[in-house]
């Protein structure tokens, strides 16, 4: 029994997840917290990336309270800026109470600049330079060490300044469970601690132990605790259970064998969300980041146990708070069929969304102009630059036509950061819906001009105006 297509709104209640604003209004257009699409695109040009200020506020919230119902101590979320820079963003998470996390000179910068409380600040980084680590200590942010050279450039800017330096140290960890976790991610069985292991960031328990000792006895450094950040493995609570079971032995192990008890533990990101582009399929079944808190929180308390103290947590999660938070929407242009395909153009491309290039990410796509029709067309969602730019390869869509929009779903993480100008194309412009129903514009679409402001043609080239 063949199934009736689906129409873009049965497929936006079918993946829905609770921090969307996503709606249909009257006319069968996607409305974003409120607005239509169209009006925004009529308003603000296409493509054109949306964010919402309550999915942000909505997902930083859930994920503080997941973390706050289950661990003991106190708190603190650092967003981790390099998944989306975004100075609005960042402003709206400092208003929020976020810190940072930041990773070299100009993320430090701009999480301090927004309004970031410095004391739940973590610069982290595994070739932090002599003037980051000044930045760092001058502005009073945590440094997660991950490099011996870094206590060289602690104790030349305390011998200049007489300023403490706040460490936390980084630790490489390597449980057996990885290998099993990992196996989703395209890795053999068995690759999963290896391609830890090769990772270059943090120090494994037998190298950090005389790193911490030096810590310790530099009078340049106040030891805070330890941090660890494995990445986005799986979804599978046994990922974030073995990785905190780990990160927690190894810190009490080191603990006991310096006398040190930290104050901070920071476990890092890769909190997974309820839909994710970067499963690659639309059928995974992700568990909610309250179970996830779960099972990390019970491992590390009972990793801990031996210690007696309650550290302040640190997390710090990126694609979980903005991830879904960002939408781009985009114009449909030349639309071609032939050799059994049928390409729909549109005005974004992989430029945009580089992660599907680099990542194979599959984004949910939404005909937004239409969203009581039928998608029963077999689609190519291309966009228009001499890469092949698949959006979308074999997308069930209506039958779209050039001044259509598309939107596509969790546009927020690792976008805009990783966009490019390939082909000379411009980045789009930004708006925010503000949770008062106001829109306003937080990125400016680039021009012309910014696409070659930085480049320099020797006076000898110059072309020569004609006579
Ligand atoms: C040290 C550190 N913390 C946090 C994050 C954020 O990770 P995610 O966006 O998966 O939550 C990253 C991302 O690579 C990271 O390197």
């Amino acid at each position: 029994m063949t199934r009736a297509p689906e129409t873009g709104a049965e497929l936006l209640e079918r993946r829905r997840i609770f921090s969307d604003r996503l709606a249909v209004d009257s006319g069968g257009h996607l409305a974003i917290a409120g607005i239509s699409a169209a009006d925004l695109v009529a308003r603000f040009g296409s493509p054109l990336i949306v964010s919402v200020e309550d999915t942000i506020a909505t997902n930083y919230e859930r994920l503080l309270a997941a973390f706050r119902k289950r661990w003991k101590g106190d708190v603190q979320v650092l967003y981790s800026l390099k998944c989306n820079n975004n100075l609005a963003i960042r402003a709206l998470l400092s208003r929020l109470g976020a810190g940072g996390d930041c990773f070299g000179d100009a993320e430090l910068r701009a999480t301090l600049d927004m309004g970031t409380n410095p004391a739940h600040v973590a610069l982290n980084g595994s070739d932090k330079t002599p003037d980051q680590i000044a930045r760092a200590m001058e502005s009073g942010v945590t440094i997660n060490i991950d490099g011996i050279d870094e206590l060289c450039f602690i104790e030349a800017v305390h011998r200049r300044t007489g300023l403490l330096a706040k460490t936390n140290l980084r630790l490489k960890i390597l449980p057996d469970a990885l290998n099993q976790v990992m196996r989703g991610s395209g890795l053999k069985h068995g690759a999963g601690v290896e391609s830890v292991r090769r990772a270059k960031w943090g120090f494994t328990e037998g190298t950090a132990l005389p790193i911490l000792q030096a810590l310790l006895v530099s009078h340049a450094v106040k030891m805070t605790g330890f941090s660890c950040h494995i990445g986005h493995l799986s979804t599978d609570p046994l990922a974030f259970r073995s990785i905190a079971d780990a990160f927690g032995r190894a810190v009490t192990r080191l603990s006991l064998a310096t006398g040190f008890v930290p104050l901070v533990l920071d476990i890092g990101g890769g909190w997974a969300r309820e839909r994710e582009p970067e499963q690659r399929a639309d059928d995974v079944q992700i568990t909610p980041i309250e179970a996830q808190v779960e099972a990390a929180v019970a491992a590390l308390e009972a990793a801990l146990a031996p210690l007696a103290a309650r550290p302040t947590l640190w997390v710090e999660p990126g694609r979980y708070i903005v991830g879904n938070a960002q939408v781009l929407l985009a114009g449909v242009g030349a639309v071609k069929t032939d050799a059994g395909l049928r390409w729909v153009h549109v005005d974004a491309s992989t430029n945009n969304l580089q992660r599907i290039e680099t990542g194979g990410f599959v984004h949910d796509i939404l005909p937004a102009s239409r969203m009581h029709d039928d998608m029963d067309h077999v689609t190519q969602v291309v966009g228009g630059t001499c890469f092949r730019s698949v959006i979308a390869a074999d997308r069930s869509l209506p039958a779209l036509q050039r001044h259509d929009l598309i939107a596509v779903l969790d546009a927020g993480m690792y976008a805009e950061v990783f966009a490019n100008q390939f082909n000379g194309v411009p980045r789009p412009a930004g708006v925010l819906v503000c949770r008062d129903g106001s829109v306003e514009l937080i990125r400016a679409a680039e021009t012309y001009q910014d696409i070659f402001a930085c480049h320099i043609v020797p006076a000898r080239f110059a072309p020569v105006p004609e006579e």
